[in-house]
């Protein structure tokens, strides 16, 4: 194919060259963007008489036949060219002759492709946080049926305190609703309209920028021309947002992997959600969870391709901008795909109440309830702590738990123990006595429920509305 720039060259580019060159195995997903993106710069033109109304008309359906041809298979992408902006231009051309040829007056690539990326990404956040809203429908569902449900809450990966599976499980709403929240921010920050910059220095035609802005839907326009093409903060808020919001899964899988082992069986996963071993026939695998571990690290490895491939360059436009792409969409189809496997994943997952409480049980995770009735007969903190911790050594030794142990034996350690010892150590009475705002106990966790919901329904009105 003659390239563009043939005019000024003596030679062909070198074959190596050209695919060195060519983004279009990768940016062909951004066909899309780049039509409607032409078709309001084309309006544009037209509107403003840069070109005349029937050439603009002629551009713009030329185009659409084009967005129909790719999306019912008549039209396909040849991998040769340099690029998707490229690909439908020459397309366009082919339909069109001359008229085709109009349709890149007052713009370069720089700006053009600046344009399809932030068109690209305001799309897609809007889709990942309808999938975290969604996932936080998904926990606060689960939540709600196990406000009563008794688990230690652990630091030190060791039995610490009592509280609720469904306490735990908001802890992980209130992540998300962060993450969604880092959403809406980037697609504010996103949602500025580039095009008009044209290669850096803007141009001499009358364009009228905000009319395309308008018709794409942007909020605002950039305000500087060498910004506008050289800059990447988006895609980097974007992974960066990304990461953290994987971070966060990531960190629930581990919950869930451990919490599926033989060592707690605290959940267990549907069938459909689990994967067996070709050897071993016992195995139930959590391969969805560890997955989702996994990917973490690519979206993480993604922000810092972006990051680092960004820190040195003059502005305005390079060529290493082109490596956006690829760390861009591998971030954002890795999380969508873990999100919406995640979803149907703990909607079907098993919740062993009974082992749950077991464990509970046998952790004197009441410990400091048991320091805490000293204290309020009278006893200071440190010493309430001490006469417990000799109580906990008893029980070790006697291979008893704080609440089979009998009172005399309290006695023995300290005489202010009375029968009410039983009441106030009972795990229940534990939970439902963190009667604090943010706390463990039911009321608590309803509190917590509401408010979240309260948050996720303000936050789904806020842009982009979903
Ligand atoms: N394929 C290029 C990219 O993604 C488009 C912009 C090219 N501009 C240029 N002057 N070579 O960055």
């Amino acid at each position: 194919m003659e390239k563009m720039w043939a005019g000024r060259f003596k030679k062909e580019a070198d074959k190596r060259v050209n695919d060195f060159n060519s983004s279009m195995s990768f940016d062909s997903k951004l066909y899309r963007q780049d039509i409607e993106g032409s078709i309001a710069h084309a309006t544009m033109l037209g509107k403003v008489g840069i070109i005349n109304k029937e050439e603009a008309d002629k551009i713009v359906a030329g185009l659409k036949d084009i967005l129909s041809d790719i999306e019912q298979g008549k039209l396909e992408f040849n991998f040769d060219a340099e690029d998707i902006h490229m690909f439908i231009e020459q397309e366009l051309t082919n339909r069109l002759n001359d008229t085709g040829k109009r349709l890149h007056t007052a713009r370069s690539r720089n700006d053009q492709v600046a344009l399809d990326f932030k068109m690209y990404q305001k799309d897609e956040i809007k889709k990942i946080k309808s999938l975290v809203c969604k996932l936080v429908e998904t926990i606060i569902n689960l939540a709600s049926k196990h406000k009563n449900t008794i688990m230690c809450g652990y630091t030190h990966l060791q039995r610490a305190q009592p509280v609720t599976f469904g306490h735990y499980m908001m802890a992980y709403v209130q992540m998300l609703l962060r993450d969604i929240d880092r959403l809406n921010d980037c697609y504010a920050r996103t949602d500025v309209m580039p095009l008009g910059s044209c290669a850096l220095a803007g141009t001499t035609y009358p364009i009228d920028r905000y009319f395309v802005c308008n018709m794409l839907n942007f909020s605002k326009v950039t305000m500087n021309s060498l910004d506008g093409v050289s800059d990447r903060d988006s895609c980097i808020e974007l992974t960066s947002t990304l990461s953290i919001l994987m971070m966060h899964l990531s960190r629930l899988s581990e919950e869930i992997i451990l919490w599926c082992s033989w060592e707690f069986r605290f959940l267990e996963l549907d069938d459909a959600f689990a994967t067996g071993s070709s050897i071993m026939p016992q195995k139930k695998n959590p391969d969805v969870a560890e997955l989702i571990r996994g990917k973490t690290g690519r979206v993480i490895g993604d922000l810092l391709t972006l990051i680092t491939m960004m820190k040195g360059l003059p502005l305005a436009y390079n060529k290493d901008m082109q490596e956006d792409k690829e760390a861009t969409f591998d971030a954002v189809d890795n999380i969508k795909l873990c999100i919406s496997t995640l979803i149907p994943m703990i909607e079907t997952v098993k919740v062993k109440e009974e082992n749950m409480r077991k464990a509970a049980a046998e952790g004197f995770i009441n410990a400091t309830d048991c320091a805490d009735y000293l204290v309020k007969k009278g006893m200071p903190f440190r010493d309430a702590y001490k006469v417990t911790g000799e109580i906990v050594a008893l029980c070790i030794d006697k291979q008893k738990t704080l609440e089979t142990l009998e009172l005399s034996e309290y006695k023995k350690v300290c005489d202010l123990f009375c029968e009410d010892i039983y009441d106030f150590i009972n795990l229940d009475e534990c939970v439902k006595q963190r009667d604090v705002v943010g706390g463990p106990a039911p009321n608590r966790v309803k509190e917590q429920i509401d408010s979240s919901k309260d948050e996720l329904f303000n936050l789904k009105k806020q842009q982009p509305v979903i």
